[in-house]
């Protein structure tokens, strides 16, 4: 079964853009490409209503309990989130998630029905000290061994990781340059070759890190690149339609 492809907008604390819910609105998916938008919790019910395919940003694994600031998966899937971000860099940074964290997260995620898009990536020092393999093959193996993977194997409960090398992230400079195509693919490759074998062609693996109009055709072109996690330009809406019909033009035959 062809991988098709998913183009994620994560709009981390930064409200809709203007035109979110027109009827033409880029954040709509589209017949060839799936579209899904990530938005801070408190827009998500709004989004969901106005049809968007929604996710969260992060959720806790425990179902309720005593973790102030927090939201559960199960609160996730009762807005009418279809998925959550896992492990996103920002969150291991600024809230200290870890590995084994990220991993219960997307177990929860799973076990009530959303789709969890799993975050990994190397630092700049990480990847100057040649350790960007170590290092994403511990983040992957982490979540890949708190899964049953069997469940992951039917189509209705899937899993998908989102490659972010952290040195690409524009973190609001749209000057940033992304990874070249080439190294990009190389790391995909090598995350796929990771994967156990009921899923390994199956699953979505995202890029993300400053992916904007002019490099998104090259960039989804790569054999092992599925679509892109969307960060900056994601927030102008006409750069992210760009972005979605690079991914549609690739998808038709
Ligand atoms: P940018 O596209 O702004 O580099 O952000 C990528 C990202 O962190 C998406 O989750």
């Amino acid at each position: 079964m062809p991988r098709t492809k998913l183009i994620a907008a994560n709009w981390k604390m930064f409200p809709p853009p203007e035109g979110w819910d027109a009827m033409d609105s880029p954040y709509r998916a589209t017949d060839d490409v799936d579209v899904m938008i990530f938005a801070p919790f408190v827009y998500l019910k709004t989004c969901v209503a106005a049809g968007l395919r929604m996710g969260a940003q992060c959720g806790h694994h425990e179902p309720t309990g005593a973790h102030t600031g927090c939201v559960s998966m199960a609160m996730i899937a009762s807005t009418g989130c279809e998925t959550v971000l896992c492990g996103h860099s920002e969150r291991r940074r600024d809230q200290g998630e870890t590995d084994e964290f990220v991993a219960a997260q997307a177990k929860a995620a799973l076990t009530l029905g959303l789709f969890p898009i799993v975050c990994i990536g190397e630092t700049a020092n990480e990847r100057s000290a040649g350790k960007a393999h170590e290092v994403i093959e511990r983040q992957l193996r982490t979540v890949i061994d708190h899964l049953d993977v069997s469940q992951l194997a039917t189509r209705n409960s899937q899993l998908a990781i989102a490659y972010e090398p952290l040195w690409a992230i524009s973190g609001g400079d749209p000057t940033k340059p992304a990874a070249k195509p080439s190294d990009a693919q190389e790391m995909h490759a090598f995350i796929r070759s990771l994967l156990p074998e009921p899923i390994q062609k199956e699953m979505l693996i995202l890029y993300g890190g400053s992916m904007k109009a002019e490099n998104a055709s090259e960039l989804l072109s790569q054999p092992d690149v599925d679509g892109g996690l969307v960060g900056g330009a994601s927030l102008k809406p006409e750069e992210f339609r760009a972005i979605v019909e690079a991914a549609r033009t690739l998808e038709q035959p």
